[in-house]
């Protein structure tokens, strides 16, 4: 774990796209160069329905998050593979309903400490850490970890948009420790899972998907949804169980993102008729 306190020193990608750079331009972002950009753009050629997706994951973010604090109690996150900060942060969802709420957030690229230092980590409730989800156990050992969270009372780990970046072939333990480990080996009974992840139910199609991806440098596994449900049985699904995302809890009142950007006009709206490419998730409950 390399937790950055000099964010001018880091080193910053350029011949290879992100996902925390690609991904936040989808949403509206700034903090992203042309090699991201263009990464995108070759992907929606195949798979239009990308930047929906993108835009329907975050949008289920506000609902889980306020799920969470307000239905469930919940006063301590973890999330895995936070991003960029951008509208509607963890931390800012969940102390709309509960002020006292700690967020530790976690992602593998630093730009995300050094952008989102003032924003996500704005006061002693809250935390950025550079680190690899994969390494659970090194989250854990992180002294920002040890003050913010009490693992005698519940605790939500989100993997929002982040199972795709797990794959079947990591080394260490794999996908299933990753996402695993802190709720069934740690946290109490009345803990939660909060999980999406890109699927495609044809699994030719989510081959080639990971394929492209991969072929850019970023990590990359489209499961299918039955796939996604095997790493998490065991654990309870909340209301509706784990769905398309745009079908979780639909909220129409909830605020709004980021305007997309222009490049990528052409594609809002796609998956109301190409449903090829989904979100695929939930919130998950650990019983006792
Ligand atoms: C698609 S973005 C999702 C951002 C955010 N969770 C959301 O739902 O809006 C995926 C994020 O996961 C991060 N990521 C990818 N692999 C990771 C890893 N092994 N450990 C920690 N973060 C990782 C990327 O840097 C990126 O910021």
């Amino acid at each position: 774990m390399t937790t950055n306190d000099h964010p001018a020193e880091i080193d910053v990608p350029l011949d290879k796209p992100t996902s925390a750079r690609a991904y936040g331009w989808m949403l509206g972002g700034k903090d992203n160069y042309e090699v991201d950009r263009n990464s995108i753009q070759t992907v929606v050629q195949e798979f239009p329905g990308c930047v929906d997706i993108a835009r329907q994951n975050r949008q289920f973010l506000y609902r889980a998050v306020r799920y969470l604090v307000r239905d469930a109690g919940i006063t301590q996150f973890i999330d895995m593979g936070c991003g960029l900060p951008t509208d509607n942060n963890v931390h800012q969802v969940a102390q709309q309903f509960n002020p006292e709420t700690r967020v530790v957030y976690v992602d593998i690229d630093p730009i995300v400490l050094a952008h989102g230092r003032a924003l996500l980590a704005k006061d002693s409730a809250t935390t950025v850490i550079t680190a690899d989800m994969r390494e659970p156990e090194t989250i854990l050992e992180h002294p920002d970890t040890r003050r913010l969270i009490d693992f005698s009372e519940p605790v939500a780990v989100l993997f929002l948009s982040v199972g795709h970046h797990l794959q079947d072939s990591d080394p260490g333990e794999g996908p299933r420790h990753a996402l695993r480990h802190i709720i069934d080996d740690l946290a109490v009974p009345g803990s939660h899972l909060a999980v999406s992840q890109v699927v495609i139910d044809d699994p030719d199609r989510g081959a080639h998907m990971s394929a492209t991806l991969n072929g850019f440098g970023v990590p990359w596994q489209t499961r299918t949804p039955a796939e996604v449900d095997a790493l998490l049985d065991g654990l309870h699904p909340v209301e509706p169980g784990l769905v398309d995302l745009k079908d979780w809890r639909p909220d129409p009142a909830q605020p709004p993102l980021e305007p997309v950007p222009t490049a990528l006009h052409p594609y809002v709206g796609v998956t109301k008729t190409n449903t090829e490419v989904y979100e695929y998730g939930g919130v998950l409950r650990k019983a006792a």
